[in-house]
């Protein structure tokens, strides 16, 4: 530790945290090196080779078996939403709250709990490996994945992700904590050069690492996309050698961020020990050359394979292969999911007593109001979407809940805050069937019958690889969907397809959209089509059946999706019938908030505001309510410019899948409100630290305002 983290040593002595002495001096304690006979025996039978191989996946989400040796491949999974398996359309998973809302808990024996149930949830999904918590920090409010993330503050964040890993690593399987270290925004994200003086490093953006490492000895960390004062995070030896091996004596393993390791010889000295995903872009036969070249030794070498055979070992997966991925349905899991849900909201305001909601007075109708109302969004997106087991959305548990009661319910949309169309909702669908077919040409030989059926629950799908799981690069299949759609409103329906290879999409046989003709742009990190609309007149509750035909070629990396939308006629002023249905009621909750449009992996927000006409709305709906309590559901701070004319506002986060009933508990004083916020709201995104000099130029980003991150700054500067 350099003399300068006394901050942290004198902190961490406050709370007591383990291996700080009263002097605020002593270091760290360290976890063991553990030499372990198996792997030292099978290390020594190895050849060259085959530990080359070791050191990169197999393909997305796996490393290379070496069968000779009986050593299997070891299956990773993101993370931090749940634990996906290897397969977006795969069985679903557990969804817990975002970083954010995790971190609103201020609750560690509660973030315990959940680690484990994610524990519970990695081996359902036959993997070792977590790819979560993420732990970078809220640098400027408009990071584009801050939900993932959990605060401004290095030590919440730090004590949050301890007791996460403690949680997961209890079921003897691993956490891989990540992005090592300052991928705090998502601009020029795989090349940026995050240029941090190294006091910050060390008070601020290392802390939670470090913690990670000495206090829940983490057994893996995956490293940044970015580079770091220079080199790229996966290359550098100050950051990976001097101080997370030499300074805190890390033994697991390091690995690269998806795509985000450079070079050959670099990375391998530096200690970066797994290039992922596979199959293997800088090593292999290049890294071969480079030994036989003399630019990395063959102890280099060893040193790599050594961990990843030791992280085999320490989660149990030394012979043992990979097991099937499977749901688990778990009612005192799903409990959990609520409880920790609520846990994390924040009463950020109560006036006139406007919560909890009283039926014993008069209150008979609740306008249940805003777009993410019918729909809430449960978590951001991006690797960190998973396929949740069930969702329970505002409205829908609002209205269980108050029925019962003998309150009436009434809804309104009042906006769209959608940038595309919304995912095809699923609850209007049935029979759902998905085929796979070995080639590309499959579809258009008749008679030929599909390599593998299943279904989905989901119309947005990534296929990383071959869905099939015969190979990683230049992948050749297609895939054929049917379904049953049954709209509930009649009139101009759009759909929508954004893909990477062509989709056509036909509802009772006729086409409604080929976007064959289409080049790439934008979508699946470019490799995608742009989004293709079209319109089509429905019937409210007449059955139609869906066709949707992809055929993805040889090409490119291994990377295939398909994105359905589909959106509902709007026929009205959706403001002025929301207004209508508030003016009607004795109370109106506005969900409001983002959607995994704005927040999500690959971009930033380009403002504090909510999307739409938000602002609009409630202030509209404020103006004719008797109480207008808003519910704002965001990974990250909005600004809220209407705060002083409404009566109580709940700051839900993405609250994870138990999201309406975790609602419903704090809205109607079942459940304490005890969430408290876990970073700094502002005003203006021009008050906030990193404004000047956000997003950087020249492929810099300078970390100008230092240490002065999130309220540092505020109390520092006056704001
Ligand atoms: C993300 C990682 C994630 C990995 C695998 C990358 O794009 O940055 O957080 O674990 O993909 O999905």
């Amino acid at each position: 530790m350099s003399g300068e983290s006394g901050t942290l040593q004198a902190y961490g002595h406050q709370l007591g945290l383990k291996g700080v002495g009263k002097d605020g001096t002593s270091v760290l304690e360290m976890p063991h090196a553990r030499p372990s006979a198996p792997v030292e025996k099978l290390l020594a039978e190895l050849t060259v080779e085959e530990q080359v191989s070791l050191l990169a996946g197999s393909n997305m989400w796996n490393t290379v078996p070496i069968p000779r040796l009986d050593i299997p491949k070891l299956r990773v999974s993101d993370g931090p939403a749940g634990v996906r398996g290897s397969r977006f359309d795969g069985p679903a998973s557990m969804n817990v709250p975002c970083g954010t809302a995790l971190a609103a808990t201020w609750d560690t024996s509660v973030i315990r709990e959940v680690g484990e149930l994610l524990g519970r949830e990695v081996i359902a999904k036959g993997a070792r490996v977590h790819l979560a918590p993420t732990v970078n920090l809220h640098r400027t409010p408009i990071g584009g994945r801050n939900f993932e993330c959990m605060s401004e503050d290095p030590l919440l964040t730090a004590l949050i992700a301890v007791e996460y890993v403690k949680g997961v690593q209890s079921h003897g399987v691993a956490s891989c904590i990540k992005h090592f270290v300052g991928n705090d925004t998502e601009f020029e994200r795989m090349t940026i050069d995050s240029q941090i003086d190294e006091r910050t490093l060390r008070e601020i953006y290392l802390v939670p690492f470090e913690r990670a490492v000495a206090d829940a000895e983490v057994m893996s960390i995956m490293t940044a996309y970015n580079r770091i004062n220079g080199p790229y995070a996966a290359d550098s030896v100050w950051l990976l050698q001097d101080v997370l091996r030499d300074e805190w004596n890390f033994d697991g393993v390091v690995m690269s961020d998806w795509f985000g390791l450079h070079s050959t010889a670099e990375g391998v000295i530096a200690g970066c020990d797994l290039e992922m995903p596979g199959p293997a872009l800088h090593r292999g036969q290049k890294l071969l050359d480079a030994i036989a070249a003399g630019q990395v030794s063959i102890e280099a070498v060893a040193a790599c394979a050594r961990r990843i055979l030791e992280l085999m070992e320490r989660t149990g997966g030394l012979h043992q292969p990979p097991g099937a991925e499977s749901t688990r349905d778990d009612v005192d899991d799903l409990a959990l999911l609520r409880r920790v849900s609520s846990a994390g909201m924040v009463l950020l305001k109560n006036d006139n007593h406007a919560l909890p909601l009283d039926t014993s007075v008069e209150m008979r109708s609740i306008a249940v109001i805003g777009p993410n109302a019918a729909h809430g969004m449960v978590m951001g997106g991006g690797s960190a979407h998973v396929t949740p087991t069930r969702i329970s959305h505002p409205l829908d548990a609002l209205t269980a809940s108050f029925a019962a009661r003998g309150v009436d319910i009434h809804h309104a949309p009042g906006c769209n805050i959608n940038k595309k169309l919304p995912e095809l909702d699923t609850r209007l669908t049935s029979d759902v069937v998905v085929e796979y077919f070995a080639s590309s040409t499959d579809l258009d030989a008749p008679g030929t019958a599909p390599a593998e059926t299943g279904t989905t629950g989901t119309f947005r799908i990534l296929w990383a690889g071959d869905p099939l799981n015969r190979r990683m690069g230049d992948i050749d299949f297609a895939a054929r969907f049917t379904a049953q759609f049954t709209p509930d409103v009649g009139g101009e329906w759009k759909f929508s397809v954004e893909s990477v290879a062509p989709v056509k999409m036909f509802l009772n046989d006729a086409l409604v959209i080929d976007n064959t003709a289409l080049d790439r742009g934008g979508s699946f990190f470019g490799m995608g089509k742009p989004e293709l609309v079209q319109e089509i007149s429905l019937e409210a509750g007449i059955t139609y059946s869906m066709l949707i035909e992809l055929r993805h070629a040889p090409r490119g990396m291994g990377l295939s999706g398909m994105n359905i939308g589909a959106m509902a006629p709007i026929v009205t002023n959706q403001r002025i019938d929301a207004v209508d249905v508030a003016a009607r009621c004795d109370v109106s909750i506005v969900v409001v908030g983002t959607n995994d449009d704005w927040e999500s992996e690959g971009w930033d927000r380009e403002s504090l505001d909510l999307p739409g006409e938000q602002n609009e709305l409630i202030a509209d709906v404020a103006a004719v309510s008797k109480r207008t309590i808003v519910v704002v559901n965001a990974g990250s701070p909005v600004a809220m410019p209407w705060l002083d004319d409404v009566d109580a506002v709940v700051y839900a986060w993405f609250p994870g899948q138990e999201m309406g009933d975790a609602l419903v508990d704090v809205l109607t004083g079942v459940v304490e409100p005890s969430g408290r916020l876990p970073v700094t709201m502002p005003r203006h995104l021009e008050d906030t630290p990193a404004f000047e000099h956000h997003p950087g130029r020249n492929n810099a980003a300078q970390y100008v305002e230092g240490r002065l991150v999130g309220y540092r700054w505020y109390d520092t500067v006056g704001k």
